[in-house]
């Protein structure tokens, strides 16, 4: 038998905090309303779940895309320097930190006192913040699991007496239309100044580029980002009860440049007509009928001039900004 070790001895445990409950009635019926509408769309989240987030994950490896190594590049070359524009004992908030591995290689170098790990899950978060708290035995840890991109008020024990800072990393601003990044990086401010004075936003923004390294970005010569793309039908079909059919759709991702995005569809290869039940256990059906060549718009990944995001920074609230890019800028 081994005696408990004393309470000042004992390895620290992350805590954790869940604020966001899932509403499969209010995810249907916001899947299924993005699919009856003139122009079908779903909201980029759901290419999310679990396959969906390995899939991910690979595409981050791929040599096409260039936005995960050039961001890390960024880091290593540039980290020593932001840490002297970030307060010392900070509260470091992870926003959508999945697997918390890019905020954990800046640890030595920021040195947070504290490390807030936001996600709309903290089960997945749960794993990963065990692991890293062996790792850094002497950091506070705290996970919250919530839906940031609806509303951003952190719980008080998330830094609200230190300064915080914000990390929004890989260009994940991307996703947001340019109305929903001002509204998100006003709430983002606003979350700032909720801590001690002299927070600050670390924030990963992609820059416009060539059609030509942009596009194979987001379209593959491994058929990756298809796979991640066409991977959202099968979890329609699970959330809603559709019969989408994997083998009628196809992946296409190409650049607009009038709007700066790349915009990623799913394109019916034929004449395809989709089915769900009305509700759960109803035996009447609802239908939406595709036409061949026809599209559900499944995510946009804009693409910024530095002076446009700057502005934006600026309307958002904040001042004093300063960029880092690689040698390419
Ligand atoms: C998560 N997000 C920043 C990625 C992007 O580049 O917009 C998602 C992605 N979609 C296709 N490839 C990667």
């Amino acid at each position: 038998m081994t005696a408990p070790l004393p309470a000042a001895n004992r390895p620290r445990t992350p805590r954790f905090v869940q604020l966001h409950h899932e509403d499969r009635a209010a995810v249907r019926d916001e899947l299924l309303q993005g699919l009856r509408a003139p122009r079908a769309f779903t909201a980029p989240k759901y290419l999310y779940d679990a396959l969906g987030s390995r899939l991910f994950d690979a595409i981050t490896e791929l040599p096409e895309y260039y936005p995960t190594r050039t961001e890390a590049a960024i880091f290593a070359a540039h980290a020593p320097e932001m840490a002297t524009r970030l307060p010392a004992d900070a509260t470091l908030v992870d926003l959508g930190a999945g697997n918390c591995e890019k905020a954990a290689r800046l640890f030595d170098t920021l040195r947070p006192a504290r490390y807030v790990a936001v996600d709309i899950s903290v089960d997945y978060l749960r794993h990963a913040l065990a692991c890293l708290q062996r790792q850094h035995p002497a950091l506070d840890m705290v996970g919250v699991g919530m839906d940031f991109s609806q509303s951003l008020t952190l719980p008080p024990d998330a830094g609200r007496g230190s300064p915080r800072v914000l990390f929004y990393p890989g260009s994940s601003i991307g996703n947001f239309t340019p109305d929903a990044a001002l509204r998100f990086l006003r709430q983002v401010h606003a979350c700032i100044l909720e801590g001690a004075a002299g927070g600050s936003l670390l924030i990963g923004v992609d820059l416009v580029k060539p059609a030509g390294i942009l596009e194979p970005a987001y379209d593959d010569a491994l058929g990756v980002t298809a796979a991640f793309n066409r991977n959202l039908l099968p979890h329609i079909n699970r959330l809603t009860g559709t019969d989408f059919q994997l083998a009628d759709w196809r992946h296409v991702a190409f650049f607009n440049a009038a709007a700066s995005r790349i915009e990623m569809h799913l394109e019916a290869t034929q004449a395809v007509t989709v089915r769900w039940p009305d509700t759960a256990s109803a035996t009447s059906f609802s239908e939406r009928r595709f036409a061949a060549g026809e599209r559900i718009h499944t995510e946009n990944s804009y693409k910024w001039l530095q002076a446009d995001f700057d502005a934006l920074l600026h309307t958002a609230g904040f001042r004093d900004t300063q960029v880092w890019t690689d040698p390419d800028g």
